[in-house]
């Protein structure tokens, strides 16, 4: 629509420019808890007290026993733009702190009524300040307050009607509030935090040194002995925490804690990273849960991206996607001992098989498989309403070989040879001008070039290409690679491209063939890299795939991938004492 007449520029007044900014802020008393409990933990807080009444709707308090606020400065902290976390342009590089925008508690006293009464380190006496945001008045005078600060904020979206009818009920609100308190508190370990609503105590955790205790009173005794631990680091960073095994998922994303630097933080293609990690370990429309730490040094990241302070634009993507993806498979993948005890637990306790006892792990060497000549295991026969249709891992006898029971009996399968077995098959029915199926990476690596390069860079690519490997020259001594053949699943990349320039230099660029050889016995051997996952569903596909390759899993066995477990084999291992 065509204005009537020229509008003119003028300067928002200080309202209704905190209005703005607080509408990106404060959504809803979630929102003010968040703010205000991460003022108090930047104070430094030991004990954080929060009153809520109807919701956050009536009163939200929050009082820490923190350094305090210096008398003269109470003004200024309601003020927007004024923070004591922040000093030069360089400050904002590595912020150290939740808050740095010196913007929450301005927002917050453009939509509510705010009062502070605070006693500094060091002042004899505590001073209070009332804000009156119609007309920015203020009214300052002595209190009595211990050494820390109490934020009351009243009557949440009272000047902001069409703001306040987004509000929900006041139990929803509070659950909000309620959830808002536990990701603060597992962002610290130390800090005592009591939470209270209409009167009633709904949270009460202790300041600890054990972060476990915090997170199984928080998150339930349930998170904990359904989750794998993880602790991983590289030379820049560290990811530790909780990853939920394939037991522990939900149907909605809940239960997914992601902290960066103690901060709480959303990411999309960390969050990426992490479920395509669990792979098929859990079913497709299901969420995994965890709770995950990510730490590096504060200049590698920059959190001022979002009003809300939640979104973190990291310097290294890449690199941090990939270590985030690669510590997620390798602790998920090192568990799989253990989930096996989790599937055995499922089978009809019979006695029929040796099942790892809750202490034993991946390093299960021997276990003996007692089986009863009674009961012969046939192609046909049901357990438990189970059909043997479904294969079932019955035993992993080491993290890459396995007892499993299929249609074609009971099996003894190494997984790694079974892999190389597959793909070695499909590189030798590997037409000359077809080209291997591949899988573009979610992020493109980068790999440093250790060998001498083939002296034909465009030969080069495309005996890459044929083979699945999309790559390009992006240094002098770095390639980029963006896709991976199908047949490879946690190969270790740099070694893989090591061992393809390795192998290229000893045959001439002109042997097509010889090289085109080359590559398919470096691919199959890469094929069997440790580290792949293995679980109910990718042992159904793995021993589909097996049959469709055309092997004979009926017959006594195929060395290195399979061997079968008949009763008279056991007979002859273990021999007849009757
Ligand atoms: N509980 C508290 N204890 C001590 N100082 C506080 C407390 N709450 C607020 N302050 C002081 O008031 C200032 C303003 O707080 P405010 O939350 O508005 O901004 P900030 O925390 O600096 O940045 P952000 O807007 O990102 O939260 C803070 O910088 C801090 O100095
Ligand atoms: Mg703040």
């Amino acid at each position: 629509m065509k204005p009537e007449s020229l509008p003119r520029i003028h300067k928002l007044p200080p309202l209704l420019s905190n209005q703005i900014a607080a509408g990106e802020v404060i959504e809803r008393p979630a929102s003010i808890v968040k703010e205000l409990m991460e003022n108090s933990l930047d104070a430094g807080a030991g004990t954080i007290e929060i009153q809520i009444e109807r919701g956050g709707t009536r009163i939200i308090r929050v009082q820490d026993d923190g350094i305090g606020i210096h008398p003269e400065d109470l003004r200024l902290a309601i003020e927007s733009h004024a923070t004591s976390k922040l000093h030069t342009p360089e400050d904002l590089l590595a912020i150290r702190t939740l808050g740095f925008r010196g913007e929450a508690l301005s927002s917050i006293a453009a939509v509510a009524r705010v009062s502070i009464q605070s006693k500094a380190i060091d002042a004899n006496v505590a001073w209070s300040i009332l804000y009156d945001p119609l007309t920015g008045d203020t009214k300052t005078g002595p209190a009595a307050h211990p050494q820390g600060a109490t934020v009351t904020v009243g009557n949440l979206f009272y000047n902001v009607p069409a703001r306040k009818k987004f509000l929900r009920s006041e139990r929803t609100e509070f659950l909000h509030i309620l959830e808002t308190v536990k990701r603060l508190a597992l962002s610290v370990w130390d800090t005592t935090i009591r939470l209270q609503h209409d009167g009633k105590s709904c949270l009460h955790c202790r300041g600890q040194e054990d972060p476990a205790r915090r997170v199984r009173e928080l998150l339930g005794k349930g998170f904990v002995e359904n989750a794998v631990r993880v602790d991983r680091r590289s030379d820049a960073f560290r990811l530790w925490g909780w990853l939920g095994n394939e037991n522990a998922h939900s149907s909605q994303v809940e239960r997914q804690y992601l902290y960066f630097n103690n901060r709480i933080i959303r990411d999309r293609k960390l969050s990426h990273a992490i479920r395509t990690a669990y792979g098929e370990t859990i079913p497709t429309g299901r969420y995994p849960q965890y709770l995950l730490y990510l730490e590096m040094d504060p200049a590698l990241a920059d959190v001022n991206v979002h009003p809300a302070k939640h979104e973190v634009r990291f310097r290294e993507t890449r690199e941090v996607h990939d270590f985030v993806h690669g510590c997620v498979k390798q602790a998920l993948s090192k568990s799989t001992v253990s989930n096996s005890r989790l599937e055995n637990s499922i089978l009809p306790a019979r006695g029929d098989y040796a099942c790892p006892t809750p202490g034993e792990s991946a390093q299960v060497r021997e276990a003996v498989l007692h089986y009863r000549k009674d009961t012969p295991l046939s192609i046909t026969e049901t357990r438990g309403g189970l059909s043997t249709d479904e294969p079932r891992m019955l035993l992993a006898l080491t993290d890459r070989r396995l007892i499993v029971e299929c249609r074609e009996g009971v099996l003894l399968l190494d997984i790694a040879g079974a892999r190389r077995f597959l793909a070695r098959t499909r590189l030798e029915r590997l037409a000359e001008n077809e080209v291997l199926q591949s899988r573009p990476l979610l992020v493109p690596i980068s790999l440093g070039i250790n060998r001498e390069l083939p002296s034909s860079e465009d030969d080069f690519h495309e005996l890459c290409r044929r083979f699945g490997l999309q790559l390009n020259f992006s240094g002098p001594r770095t390639l980029t690679l963006r896709t991976i053949p199908l047949i490879l699943e946690d190969t270790d990349l740099q070694d893989l491209i090591d061992d393809i320039l390795e192998s290229l230099r000893s045959h001439p660029v002109t042997d097509s063939k010889a090289q085109a050889s080359e590559m398919r016995s470096i691919l199959a051997r890469h094929a069997g890299a440790p580290g792949f996952q293995f679980h109910s569903d990718s042992l159904r596909t793995l021993l589909q795939q097996l049959r469709q390759a055309g092997s004979d899993l009926t017959s006594a066995g195929h060395a290195g991938v399979w061997r079968k477990l008949d009763p008279r084999l056991l007979d002859e291992i273990i021999g007849d004492a009757l």
